[in-house]
């Protein structure tokens, strides 16, 4: 619960990131009304850990390394293909599989109104760069691939007990 309130944390600021640095006024418009989204997102996580868990643990290693890689990368299609699709495709695979497992109701009707929103990130995200990768090279497209690699694989270690 806690590192799914540190990666809103994150959203928050790479959305709003978006809303400076996205090329056209759509995905300007888009990027803000998403930082509202994940603004509501982190109040509901922290709100649920304050009045329920009571506990809260730092953020992880490998999410903070990946949070900070979108954060600091200027190029703003890094930082949808960073947030938009392997973040938030991570995190709505996450939300889906703690929706179904808690016996708690109030977690579960949470999450799925989270999960609406993030299905709506991801869509637009995969939507949006689909026509904007054609316009690369080859070696550009390979950059976006090698750092998409590693965001992955981030991901995965975040889930290896060491
Ligand atoms: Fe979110
Ligand atoms: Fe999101």
């Amino acid at each position: 619960m806690s590192q799914f309130l540190h990666g809103e944390q994150g959203a928050v600021l790479v959305a709003s990131q978006l809303t400076s640095c996205a090329p056209t006024f759509n995905a300007k418009l888009y990027a803000a009304s998403q930082t509202f989204d994940e603004a509501r997102h982190v109040e509901a996580f922290n709100k649920y850990i304050q009045t329920r868990t009571k506990l809260m643990y730092p953020v992880g290693n490998e999410l903070k390394s990946i949070l900070d890689k979108i954060l600091t990368d200027e190029r703003w299609d890094l930082k949808f293909i960073g947030m938009q699709i392997i973040i938030e495709g991570l995190a709505l695979a996450a939300f889906q599989s703690s929706r179904d497992l808690t016996p708690d109701p109030v977690l579960k009707d949470m999450l799925g109104l989270i999960i609406r929103d993030e299905a709506r990130h991801v869509t637009f995200g995969i939507n949006y760069l689909e026509e904007f990768v054609e316009t690369l090279t080859e070696e550009e497209k390979e950059e976006r691939a090698q750092f998409a690699y590693e965001a992955c694989w981030l991901s995965r270690e975040r889930l290896c007990i060491k």
